[in-house]
């Protein structure tokens, strides 16, 4: 700000409003480019380019750049593992793995634009696979190792993959999970699939298939350590990454090299104010965006050394993600509200055994975070002196898009304002601004980190996100503005559920209830919870002859387990004989939220069946 003669936070928000093009101009100029854009940005509602005609490559900006500077031997994670064992890379040897792996890749006839699936959980060989990719043009898509495999399945198929990394087995809560065994399965019906190559970490036993399954270490070892990073154009595609959306098939979100760099590095600048001797921990999982957009690329895109931890939060002890912080002095902490709340649960003597003076900034994200879990975060976690960012944004969004900077005075529980540039609005149902009660939170204008489209699915791009209104991105959440102009997220507004922090489709959980054979009809919706913000809450009609019991219960919440994941199985699983449906026959899920929450049902007269309703009562 100084250097632009900016005076204060106010003045950079106008100065961002009035001229977007100068602030990303003048940002995308810290980054390396291998031909310079000849305009920043093209807008054709609802599609943008960034950069136009800009040559560039993201591994080139967070990898081989730092290794001609005085980077090279900075250390880039710091990895630990659940089981404790700690591994450190520096930029040269991250450089040096990603290079064989890019070889190996690049050996297996993988190059631009072929589609790599990779199913790993939190070990390095994810973020060294991924930039494997991306520096040969290869377009990666991470499945979140908390899926299972046919969840798998359907977004390898969907991307059509050529190859797919994953992992023996990994640890959670001190059990292996055997990843390799379990996609197994599935491998099969991947048509488009040549070989799978397989991380050894967990050393569980598994079986490899000759011709087609290949050890890491085997592909890898004896590979050149340089290999030539690819001249992309800034406009192609990075990554896909899948997402829920209100119908049952996952959204496949497609991120590109240029615009997305631009726009995390910026942002992971800016809001936390990441300085070269910081260490900083985004303790989120790389499957999931955040962990793309603030483990993997913009940490590495600055030169910064970040924590990467493989486990869960409270293994062994409720105290593990302090620890961490105290024994590599965190300087910045991004996490989740459910994780907050969990740890409030467990109360502040854990916090308190540890040392985490080193802490100067906090974080959060992928929820509202209510007052009382900020009020806690900020004083037992930042003693009373860090400030939180709390950042809204999306998978398809890719960088924050509604936060605080340092300099902004916080509210608990407001995401504050819109970053520069940026402007965001809240909207009643015929678009205009709204300024008393919610509305629908929707984006004016285009942002660099934006999703170009949805991949094989450009219409769904345009009808899920720009045609409610026109020119204004829709978000699917519902928020509030203030007196002040600061924003208060209060939740989606459509059937995606927010469990943990993860992104669940009911419609995906109804319909894997549905496709066991004692099912007749199922729905889905969220029941509030303290930690967790929602939990997973099922009504299940089943078929004749079938009988409601406990085992029954299990069954079905193994079955979506085994169809969707972990993330996924119903907390409750009731069981009724109807469920209250409109005189089209569609289920009212309004009804049964209401229910579950324990609100009023409100106006049910246009229900075909209002005994349903009471049905509800005794289920709930
Ligand atoms: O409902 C909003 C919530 O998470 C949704 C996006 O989920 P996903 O694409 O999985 O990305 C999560 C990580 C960026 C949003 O539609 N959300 C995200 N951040 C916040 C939030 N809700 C309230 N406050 C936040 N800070």
């Amino acid at each position: 700000m100084e250097r632009y003669g900016i005076k204060d936070y106010d003045e950079l928000l106008q100065r961002g409003r009035d001229d977007p093009e100068w602030f990303w101009d003048e940002l995308a100029r810290e980054l390396e480019w291998f031909q310079p854009y000849k305009k920043v940005l093209k807008w054709d509602p609802p599609h943008a380019e960034w950069f136009v005609e800009g040559k560039f490559n993201i591994v080139h900006n967070a990898l081989d750049r730092h290794v001609g500077s005085w980077r090279k031997n900075k250390v880039a994670y710091i990895w630990e593992g659940e089981l404790g064992q700690v591994k450190k890379l520096t930029y040269h040897d991250l450089y040096r793995k990603v290079n064989q792996m890019a070889n190996a890749l690049r050996g297996l006839g993988v190059g631009r634009g072929d589609r790599v699936a990779i199913y790993l959980p939190m070990i390095l060989e994810l973020p060294i696979a991924m930039l494997a990719c991306a520096k040969i043009g290869a377009v990666h898509s991470v499945v979140f190792s908390g899926f299972w495999a046919k969840a798998f399945r359907e977004r390898a198929n969907d991307a059509q993959v050529k190859v797919a990394i994953t992992v023996d087995g990994f640890y959670r809560r001190g059990k292996v999970i055997p990843l390799k065994e379990n996609v197994d399965q599935v491998l099969d019906d991947i048509p488009s699939l040549e070989k799978l190559i397989v991380v050894r970490h967990a050393e569980c036993p598994v079986e490899m298939k000759t011709g087609r399954d290949l050890w890491w270490d085997d592909v890898t070892q004896g590979q050149e350590t340089v290999s030539p990073t690819e001249v992309m154009d800034a406009e192609d595609p990075l990554f896909i990454l899948y997402t829920s959306g209100t119908t049952g098939k996952p959204k496949g979100v497609l991120h590109v090299h240029g615009g997305y760099a631009v726009g995390i590095y910026t942002t992971l600048k800016l809001v936390f104010d990441l300085k070269d001797e910081d260490i900083w921990w985004c303790a989120a999982d790389i499957g999931w965006i955040t962990g793309h957009s603030y483990i993997v690329y913009a940490p590495l895109l600055m030169g910064a050394t970040s924590v990467m931890y493989e486990g869960a939060p409270d293994y062994p002890e409720a105290d593990r993600l302090w620890q961490i912080i105290e024994e590599y002095g965190v300087n910045v902490f991004y996490t989740a509200p459910t994780t907050i709340r969990l740890f409030m649960k467990y109360g502040e003597k854990w916090p308190q055994k540890h040392d985490l003076t080193s802490l100067r900034i906090l974080g959060s994200v992928g929820e509202p975070i209510n007052p009382e879990a900020w009020i806690w975060y900020h004083k037992h976690i930042g003693n009373r002196q860090c400030p939180i960012m709390d950042t809204w944004w999306q998978t398809e969004t890719g960088m924050h898009l509604i936060t605080p900077l340092p300099i902004t005075s916080l509210k608990p529980g407001s995401t504050v304002k819109p970053f520069p540039t940026i402007q965001a609005d809240v909207v009643d149902d015929e678009g205009k601004s709204v300024r008393e009660g919610g509305g629908h939170l929707v984006i004016k204008t285009p942002w660099p980190a934006m999703f170009r489209t949805l991949y094989q699915d450009p219409e769904r791009y345009v009808d899920a996100y720009w045609s409610k209104f026109p020119r204004m991105y829709l978000s699917g959440d519902v928020a509030r503005v203030d007196e002040e102009g600061y924003f208060w997220i209060q939740g989606r507004e459509d059937d995606v559920l927010n469990v943990a922090g993860h992104r669940i489709s009911t419609a995906e959980v109804e319909s894997a209830l549905v496709s066991y054979d004692s099912v007749a009809e199922a729905a889905v919706v969220g029941k509030p919870d303290p930690v967790k913000g929602e939990e997973i809450c099922s009504f299940i009609i089943l078929k004749e002859d079938f009988k409601p019991s406990p085992r029954m219960k299990h069954h079905l919440r193994e079955h979506v387990r085994q169809e969707i994941g972990p993330v996924a199985s119903p907390a409750c699983v009731n069981f009724v004989k109807d469920l209250p449906k409109t005189r089209s026959g569609k289920i009212m899920r309004r009804v049964i939220k209401a229910k579950v929450k324990g609100d009023d049902v409100g106006d049910i007269s246009t229900l075909a069946n209002p005994e349903a309703v009471d049905e509800l009562d005794n289920a709930v």
